[in-house]
């Protein structure tokens, strides 16, 4: 394997981080987020188009859509374990990412938020 790709990746989860929650991040690495979705478990509950015991992918980027705060508050829901309500009224702590690299659960966040809108993937 060429050690330059992982280098790249990395390099460009960064510089999105750089650039903070401003605009949409269209750049995320779709394959890497749901890899990393699919090994967190998460997609028991979420899927991109259709609500599961969680809401859409899609639906949650439509509803922070243009919210400069979206990308912060994402980051510290899958990673903190908060409170979540499900459908039917009951609460538990929200499901966190397997992974300690700030880089990648940026970038699932990333993808996710890149659902809403064109972005062909
Ligand atoms: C056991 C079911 C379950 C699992 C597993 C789960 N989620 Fe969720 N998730 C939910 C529910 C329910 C909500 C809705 C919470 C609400 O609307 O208050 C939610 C909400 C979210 C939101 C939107 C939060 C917000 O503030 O609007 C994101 C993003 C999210 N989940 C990502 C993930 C990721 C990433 C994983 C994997 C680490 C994951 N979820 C695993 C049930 C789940």
């Amino acid at each position: 394997m060429r050690p330059s790709l992982p280098v790249l990746v990395l390099a460009g989860a960064l510089l999105m981080a750089g650039l903070g929650g401003s605009g949409t991040a269209s750049a995320a690495d779709a394959g890497k987020a749901k890899l990393l979705a699919g090994r967190s478990g998460c997609l028991k509950c979420h899927a991109e188009d259709k609500a599961k015991d969680g809401p859409a992918y899609r639906e949650i980027a439509a509803r922070y859509k243009g919210n400069a705060e979206a990308r912060a508050k994402l980051i510290q829901h899958v990673t903190s374990g908060e409170k979540v309500k499900f459908a039917d009224g009951h609460e538990e702590a929200h499901a966190i990412v397997k992974s300690t690299k700030a880089e990648d659960v940026a970038n699932l966040v990333d993808w996710i938020l890149s659902l809403d809108g064109g972005a062909a993937n």
